[in-house]
């Protein structure tokens, strides 16, 4: 197994380029199985664990995908399956992103249940009761979703999302795209994902109005075509970027992004005390000489992700008194919290919020991923600690971090990736005598 180990202290300076988002190439990956014919080109793709898995998926399906130097090219005229077996679900709860472009296009899929995740249970029922108000009919069999449309075409219908979600949002703009009639979404997620993917649902040949905003409006075509499309970029790795430069009271430059993606967090560190400069593709961030203890809530886009909660925390150790970060939308999403303690942070978790004690001297020791984000913010935590941290398990971090040591270390930071054995016997330290 691999796992980084960071020798902290160093301030980081410098510019660095952003990847493109993980979690936008997924949905984009996913509209590719829509169009019957041509090759759909997808540039600017994460090289990420999660994008092979869902490439592999499409490969199960019948799909031909190629990846070279962060472009895809995929090609969905022979699928043979409409099928997403659990093997390749388990490993990645997007994977339920194939049932809308399935359905819409074939009028049936057959898609594995994705189960909880690390923080809790992860519910898809928006997405079924989005596919059943196009007219499917949705059974569960043996852990699968059995989705049919009546007649092998979806109808236009209303759907009234009670709460904002970015993958059901976009499942059912997949599955409407291709329906007979129009729907209407209601309270539909906002997230620059979801306008990406309706961008190319556009290009495609889909008619959507209202992008951009909580209602929208599908005219359903009788077929999509395949185009060239580029991702855009990952708000939250840039994020955790800037966290990683405020932490280590550094100077940084990130290109290639779009502050427009990530206005609330670049508020957060203007509340913070930190220098914010921005142009449309570059953000700049100089630290103050002492962080502000600053809140952030977590909610739906435009407000602050919480994809950078667990960053924000780590964060917010080094800040001059308390901050109090709340997800609204995963209660439980504090596992990397005890692991932060370990290192000698001070936070208390109650209820759906973290309080963190800030100004600590952080110390360097071994410390667990439990998933991608908690993995980003021992990371943080590592590259203040005083000594040496090893953040162990970083499989988490590989599916959703493209390079991230090397943008580090490019970025002045003591990091290296090692291999080690998870269940090697310890050595116990010689008593003196
Ligand atoms: C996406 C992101 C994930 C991010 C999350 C919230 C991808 C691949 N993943 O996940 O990184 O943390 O948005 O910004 O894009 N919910 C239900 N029923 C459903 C679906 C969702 O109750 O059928 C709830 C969830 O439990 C959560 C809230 O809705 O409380 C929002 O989740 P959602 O936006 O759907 O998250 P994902 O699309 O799974």
């Amino acid at each position: 197994m691999d796992k980084l180990v960071i020798k902290g202290g160093r301030q980081l300076s410098g510019t660095v380029a952003v990847s493109g988002s993980k979690n936008t190439a997924l949905a984009l990956m996913a509209a590719s199985l829509l169009p019957a014919s041509g090759k759909t080109v997808i540039s600017r793709v994460p090289d990420l664990r999660d994008v092979h898995t869902l490439s592999n998926l499409l490969r199960i399906i019948g799909a031909r995908v190629e990846f070279e130097k962060n472009t895809l090219t995929i090609s969905a005229s022979n699928i043979s399956h409409t099928e997403a077996p659990y093997e390749l679900v388990k490993q990645m709860r997007a994977s339920i992103y194939v049932l809308g472009p399935l359905l819409g296009r074939f009028g049936k899929a057959r898609v594995s249940l994705p189960g909880g995740c690390a923080w809790g249970p992860r519910p898809v029922d928006l997405h079924l009761k989005a596919m059943q108000a196009l007219g499917a009919s949705i059974d569960i069999e043996d852990g699968y979703v059995v989705a049919k449309a009546k007649r092998k075409r979806l109808t236009g219908a209303k759907i009234d999302f009670p709460i904002s979600s970015v993958g059901a949002t976009g499942n059912a703009l997949m599955a409407a795209v291709l329906a007979k009639g129009t729907t209407k979404i209601k309270n539909a997620a906002l997230e620059p994902e979801i306008t990406a993917l309706a961008d190319m649902l556009m290009k495609m040949g889909a008619k959507i109005s209202g992008i951009g905003t909580t209602e929208l409006e599908i005219e359903g075509v009788e077929e999509l075509y395949a185009v060239r499309e580029t991702n855009i970029c990952d708000r939250i790795e840039a994020g955790t970027l800037l966290c990683a430069a405020a932490i280590t009271k550094g100077d940084i430059t990130l290109v290639d992004v779009n502050p427009n993606d990530f206005k609330a967090v670049l508020k957060k560190f203007q509340q913070a005390g930190c220098e914010i400069k921005y142009t449309e593709t570059a953000v700049s961030l100089k630290s103050p000489k002492a962080l502000r203890p600053t809140n952030v809530e977590a909610k739906p886009f435009p407000k602050f992700p919480t994809d950078m909660q667990a960053q924000w925390t780590a964060l917010m150790t080094q800040a001059n008194g308390t901050s109090k970060i709340t997800d609204h939308i995963y209660a439980d999403r504090f596992k990397h919290v005890p692991e932060l303690n370990r290192l000698g942070a001070n936070i208390e978790v109650k209820g759906n919020s973290a309080i963190v004690k800030g100004v600590q001297k952080l110390s360097g020791t071994k410390v667990m991923s439990t998933d991608l984000r908690a993995s980003a913010s021992l990371i943080l935590g590592g590259l203040v600690a005083s000594g040496t941290t090893e953040v162990l398990r970083i499989y988490h971090l590989d599916r959703g971090y493209e390079k991230i040591e090397q943008k580090l270390r490019a970025l002045g930071a003591n990091i290296k990736r090692e291999q080690y054995d998870e269940f090697a016997q310890p050595k116990l330290e010689k008593e003196e005598a």
